[in-house]
């Protein structure tokens, strides 16, 4: 049994709240910055409710066993708020976002070597405060490690695939080769169909590129394959299906530019490396959302 506590219940951290709830011997409760009464996640398979305690306020809160943080990464300041008075002294705190800097984000509020950083592979959208859509199965990966089972141990009344590596700088890099390519599409507003026009394919590539020497750089195992996987994985995708800068885009949420994009460009600088394509980007998308 586990008392749990999820800071950010949007489409990733409603979904993972709900799985979490449907073991009876786990307490869940979540977060919230804005309210709502129960959760109620559309699967592939069905939908799932759970009707968790809501904290919206940070003196509502109680030290919990896990904390599991799934703000965009640009909100994780904020997030850490909660810690205060969720954390005791034995608390967990699982980073489950975007990026290669989970332990950067919040090594300055919390014990490093109780923080767990989640490679998360989980396509969701949130429909309403509440209500998400989950559509394809779960992957996740964690640190190898004490913290990393017993983080796994939470999930094994799902079918979500929960791994654990030696090797972590590899997967989020590998992760993030991917979602630095998704700019190109947040940049068009088009879906995974501009992967198709091989100008566009070419521009991805090149984002990917930089991206896979600054991993390296940075100790990350990615082959030189990487670049093409990603163009093809974009074109097997249904034509539409858009990432969530895209969604957040259109919805006028800030997107996730730094922590997508904008990394490859600082730690770029700091081994030497210059990421020219992934800095037109970044100057692009915050051109779209600021202006
Ligand atoms: N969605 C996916 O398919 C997917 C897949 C893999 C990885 N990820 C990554 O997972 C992370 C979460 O993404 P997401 O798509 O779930 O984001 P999201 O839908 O925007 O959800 C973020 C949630 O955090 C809440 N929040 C923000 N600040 C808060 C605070 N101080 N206290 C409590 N709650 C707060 C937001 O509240 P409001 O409701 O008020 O906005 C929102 O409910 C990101 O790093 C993303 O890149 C997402």
């Amino acid at each position: 049994m586990a008392t749990i506590l999820l800071i950010g219940p949007g489409a990733i951290g409603a979904t993972l709240a709900a799985w979490l709830a449907q073991d009876d011997r786990h307490q869940v409760s979540v977060a919230a910055r804005t309210p709502f009464d129960s959760i109620e996640v559309c699967t592939t398979e069905g939908v799932i409710h759970a009707k968790p305690r809501v904290f919206t306020q940070v003196a509502q809160v109680k030290p919990v066993d896990w904390v599991l943080v799934a703000t965009k990464t640009y909100d994780s300041d904020a997030a850490a708020k909660w810690f205060d008075t969720a954390c005791g002294p034995f608390t967990r705190v699982a980073i489950i976002q975007n990026g290669v800097e989970h332990l950067a984000r919040f090594e300055k509020h919390f014990d490093p070597t109780r923080l767990v950083p989640v490679m998360i592979d989980l396509p969701a959208d949130r429909l309403s405060p509440g209500k998400t859509i989950q559509r394809g199965a779960a992957h996740l990966v964690v640190p190898a490690g004490n913290n990393g089972a017993d983080f796994a141990k939470l999930f094994a009344h799902t079918n979500f695939d929960l791994k654990q590596t030696d090797d972590f700088t590899t997967a989020v890099w590998r992760k993030l080769c991917l979602n630095s390519a998704g700019a190109v599409s947040a940049v068009l507003l088009k879906g995974a169909r501009i992967s198709h026009h091989e100008g566009v394919a070419g521009i991805m590539r090149s984002i990917v590129r930089e991206c896979i020497a600054v991993g390296r750089a940075e100790g990350a195992t990615l082959a030189d394959t990487v670049p093409d996987e990603i163009v093809a994985g974009a074109r097997r995708a249904p034509p539409d299906a858009e990432n969530s800068m895209v969604a957040d885009r259109r919805a006028g949420r800030p997107m996730e530019i730094d922590a997508r994009n904008g990394v490859i460009v600082r730690l770029g600088a700091k081994h030497g490396i210059a990421a020219p394509v992934n800095a037109l980007m970044v100057a692009l998308l915050e051109a779209a959302q600021d202006t």
